[in-house]
């Protein structure tokens, strides 16, 4: 559409999510000497204040990268040529995982998963009972699977780790999840936590974590599979004297204190309450509708974004296409398999209720307008919900 559009722009795709004024305004500083003492104050400060966000006390590397470069850097710095890994395939996203770890030179055990529900830990628990030779490395795993809407219980995934007795590494994919589902590196026992600024974060995309573990630490210093970018090892040496081995982000660091400042004053666990709530209040318009949530387990329902599947003989992408020229809003697509029988709302990062019902708003006239037959009254199901639990 040519030509100015008054209001904002809806963007409500599960990720890059809305940045907030805050943080614009931090990016928007002069971009300074990334080797001189005021920027070194700023690293030393970004890196200590982003652990309570993941909730470890471990070093967070972060690159100047997108969630993939991040993916990658997980591997390459503590796995070798040929090693096993153990993947679980929650959706689109844990796919290309598999994908990139194959390129590199893994050999990806995949355990098949429907799309519609989270990782069974039982099922991971099985797998490693049975190697017996601990041929495995590591176990990956998507907690907040973005082309679903399903968040894995990553605690009960570690304990399936340990009740299996199973020494395995264990990775786990929160670029949809952290910093709007609960997250727990520590606590849970993970070795590499793998996310990305653009969803929870608040910010543009462009930089890439890596949450480490002492024991992820010591495998990096005898796994053999080629790095440079992504060493972990000069960015240890070079973090705690607020250096980076490469020109860092420097306006994203800027824009990265502040989301943790952000974070912080509203407090973690409120966070993910907002989040939790504005999830419950979008299945519910959902269901008014007569539509289907993609994802099936309700304890694996996602606080990030909510699937909607079509009816059949209706096309998502064409509903997607009627918002977006209507009413301004940009929704995800159904990736890879489920590519036109779904589409995704995201309600994640600086989301409130207001700007829930506009979105919802939006669907609810976008679903008429395309002619799907859905019944009315969604919006005001998730608006009864949202002022009955204010
Ligand atoms: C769960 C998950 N993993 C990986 C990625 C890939 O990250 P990026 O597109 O930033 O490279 C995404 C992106 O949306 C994601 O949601």
């Amino acid at each position: 559409m040519s030509g100015h559009r008054a209001g904002p722009h809806f963007l409500q795709i599960p990720g890059p999510s809305n940045v907030p004024g805050r943080i614009l305004r931090a990016i928007e500083r002069p971009t300074i000497d990334h080797r001189g003492p005021t920027f070194q104050a700023l690293a030393k400060e970004v890196l200590a204040k982003v652990k309570p966000v993941f909730k470890t006390e471990h070093p967070v590397i972060i690159f100047p990268s997108s969630g993939t470069g991040a993916w990658e850097a997980a591997l390459v710095n503590t796995l070798s040529p040929g090693d096993t890994v153990l993947m679980y395939e929650t959706g689109q996203f844990s796919t290309l995982w598999v994908e990139l770890a194959t390129r590199i030179g893994l050999k990806p055990e995949v355990i098949a998963g429907d799309w519609r529900r989270g990782v069974d830990p039982a099922a991971i628990e099985e797998r490693l009972s049975r190697d017996k030779e601990h041929k495995i490395k590591a176990v990956c795993v998507v907690h907040n699977e973005t082309s679903t809407g399903a968040t894995s219980r990553i605690g009960v995934v570690r304990k399936a780790i340990d009740a299996a007795k199973h020494p395995a590494l264990f990775l786990v994919d929160t670029i949809s999840g952290l910093a709007s589902a609960d997250y727990r590196h520590d606590e849970w026992g993970v070795d590499v936590t793998i996310t990305g600024s653009q969803k929870g974060l608040m910010l543009p995309p462009g930089l890439g974590f890596n949450a480490l573990s002492p024991k992820a630490i010591e495998a990096s210093k005898s796994a053999k599979l080629t790095r440079s970018y992504w060493d972990w090892g000069s960015q240890l040496g070079q973090n705690p004297s607020g250096n980076f081995p490469y020109t860092p982000a420097t306006n994203l660091l800027y824009g990265l204190l502040e989301a943790c400042d952000m974070l912080m004053d509203e407090g973690l666990d409120n966070v993910f309450a907002r989040h939790e709530r504005h999830g419950e209040a979008t299945r519910r318009a959902v269901r008014a509708w007569g539509l289907e949530i993609q994802c099936q387990e309700p304890s694996e329902y996602s606080p990030v974004l909510t699937g909607v599947v079509m009816p059949d003989g209706h096309d998502a992408d064409a509903v997607r296409k009627v918002i977006l020229d209507k009413f301004d809003m940009s929704l995800g697509a159904g990736l890879g398999k489920v590519k036109g029988k779904m589409f995704r709302i995201g309600h994640l990062g600086d989301f409130n209720d207001l700007m829930l019902m506009g979105t919802l708003a939006g669907c609810e006239m976008g679903l008429r307008v395309a002619g799907v037959p859905i019944k009315p009254g969604g919006v005001q199901v998730a608006m009864d919900y949202l002022a009955g639990n204010a």
